[in-house]
């Protein structure tokens, strides 16, 4: 079934220049980059996108990196897409990525792992809102 996820490629892999490699593996996988936009993330974006792990160590930690540098939030659409980009993306801890995925070529550590994906279609339509309008989306 066609559907949508959410995505970010995060500071650590702007910061190296990893936009284009990472939207390279995303693509290879068969995922349509429908939206895109590089952004600077704002303290309250960062904290209400990770609201759920706001009683996590490392919240603090985790907002601070992630409006440290600019991100792109991305939209991407094929089949399976939100169970399909948690495979590209491979494990959170790179550590335990399986080879081939992103965090395995690119993530630097578990917090420092170069791209966010939705865990849930529900989640991906709350997070997708909260970065993009349906005019934003071009399928
Ligand atoms: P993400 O998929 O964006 O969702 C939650 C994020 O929390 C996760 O990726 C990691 O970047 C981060 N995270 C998870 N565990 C840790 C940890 N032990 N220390 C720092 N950050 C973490």
């Amino acid at each position: 079934m066609t559907e949508r996820t959410f995505s970010i490629i995060k500071p650590d892999a702007t910061r190296r220049n990893l936009t284009g490699k990472i939207n390279a593996v995303i693509e290879d996988a068969g995922l349509r980059i429908v939206a895109q936009r590089r952004i600077r993330m704002t303290e309250g974006q960062a904290r209400k996108f990770y609201e759920v792990h706001a009683a996590r160590p490392f919240y603090g930690e985790l907002v601070e990196f992630m409006t440290s540098e600019p991100v792109v939030v991305q939209v991407l659409e094929g089949a399976n897409a939100v169970a399909k980009y948690r495979e590209v993306m491979g494990a959170t801890n790179p550590a335990d990525a399986a080879p081939g995925t992103i965090r395995k070529l690119y993530a630097e550590s578990v917090g420092e792992n170069s791209v966010h994906g939705s865990d849930s279609q529900e989640n991906a339509a709350l997070e997708i809102a909260q970065f993009f309008t349906e005019a934003d989306i071009v399928g």
